[in-house]
């Protein structure tokens, strides 16, 4: 069944998902790879589809995937699906072209964190809604972390209580992410990166367990183990 998105809501998500080779079926790129039988992008615009603020969804596929990723998505949620670029900066610039400038929350979103929580998309969006204008989850680092130098020999530990590891969806006032993007000479892997270049403030919010990337084949050992107990 379509999921109906909030026709009052005040948020967007962003999917770039145009990365190089993209191609549908299995044994293709991750955002396409199965999980229980359906592409992580099934999986993951289902749960952005859930969070009761998104009113608007932009997915950027390759130019030549636009109507195939337009039929995978239409029975799940209404989505606007757009030709993405050269990289993924650019490709996120072209999703962000579609969205209409009276919605004030945009969220860049990552289709490999396919069960990422309806939850953390509403904290997130929320957090960018009280005044913050970047938001990003985080989860604090578990292991040890040792810088390491020629020879494999360790040059020292780094104090892991100043780290955070950061998941998607990230959150940005409309404006803001407009700004940094029109502004941005150099790509970035990351669109809080931009922000922080531009010198305003990024604020972290707990991240979840169930935002995890889904890229190593352990990963889907988990994700499929995850789909279970819930
Ligand atoms: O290739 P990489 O791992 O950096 O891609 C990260 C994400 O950005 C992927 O979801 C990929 O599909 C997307 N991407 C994009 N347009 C590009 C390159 C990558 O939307 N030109």
């Amino acid at each position: 069944m379509t999921a109906q998105l909030n026709a009052r809501g005040d948020v967007a998500v962003l999917v770039p998902a145009a990365g190089a080779g993209v191609r549908l079926g299995p044994g293709g790129p991750k955002a396409l790879r199965l999980l229980a039988g359906e592409p992580l992008l099934v999986h993951a615009i289902r749960r952005v589809a859930a969070a009761a603020s998104v009113r608007m969804i932009v997915v950027a596929a390759p130019a030549a995937e636009v109507e195939a990723v337009r039929e995978l998505l239409a029975p799940v949620a209404p989505v606007t699906v757009v030709a993405g670029g050269a990289e993924r900066q650019e490709s996120v610039s072209l999703a962000l072209a579609a969205v209409p400038a009276e919605i004030e929350v945009v969220l860049v979103h990552d289709a490999a964190r396919a069960l990422t929580p309806p939850q953390l998309i509403e904290s997130v969006a929320a957090a960018v809604r009280q005044g913050h204008p970047a938001v990003i989850p985080v989860l604090p680092v578990v292991d040890t972390i040792k810088e390491v130098g020629p020879g494999d020999t360790v040059l020292g530990t780094v104090d892991r209580s100043v780290l955070r590891s950061v998941q998607t969806p990230q959150g940005f006032r409309h404006d803001v992410l407009t700004e940094v993007h029109a502004s941005a000479d150099d790509a970035l892997t990351d669109d809080a990166g931009l922000v922080e270049k531009a010198g305003l403030p990024v604020t972290c919010v707990p991240g979840s367990e169930l935002a995890l990337k889904i890229t190593r084949p352990l990963d889907l050992v988990l994700a499929e183990a995850l789909l279970h107990v819930r």
